[in-house]
């Protein structure tokens, strides 16, 4: 099977003059059944969060309010999001690094997950990251 991708994920939005209603099914809107959600919030401006990849997780990250930037590398290449949109999520796929920096004040990430929190399912050292997605293409 080959390394990870991510791509971008448009959520539906009724809106009306009492404002913006977004929602979001497993398996409909996204790839996947909801097993998990997380958000980070309080983050300092200057933080940088991510730095890892997963073996198994499928995860779709959100811009709930503010803005921050995620950057995805599947190994090979390295492409940057711009979050701002909460209607506007990004797919991560298996093997994909990310990093997270550039939060706004006031920020939330808020993520979809496909699996309960494992920490035996990280990925944290760079180079083991690499090893594993060319032991993906090699199979
Ligand atoms: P981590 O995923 O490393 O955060 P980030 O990539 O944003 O820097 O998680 C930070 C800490 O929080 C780590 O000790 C694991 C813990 N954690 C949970 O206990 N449950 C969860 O669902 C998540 C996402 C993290």
């Amino acid at each position: 099977m080959p390394g990870g991708s991510a791509r971008l994920i448009d959520l539906p939005v009724v809106s009306d003059p009492r404002g913006d209603l977004t929602f979001v099914e497993g398996r409909n809107h996204v790839p996947f059944d909801i097993a998990r959600v997380y958000y980070l919030y309080n983050v300092p401006v200057d933080a940088e969060r991510g730095g890892h990849a997963h073996k198994v997780l499928q995860q779709v990250v959100f811009a709930l309010s503010g803005s921050f930037r995620l950057t995805i590398d599947d190994g090979l290449e390295k492409s940057e999001f711009w979050l701002r949109n909460p209607r506007q999520g990004v797919l991560i796929d298996r093997l994909i690094w990310r990093e997270m920096d550039a939060f706004s004040q006031g920020a939330v990430c808020m993520v979809l997950a496909s699996h309960p929190y494992d920490e035996a399912d990280y990925i944290r050292d760079y180079e083991v990251f690499r090893a594993a997605v060319q032991d993906t293409t090699n199979s």
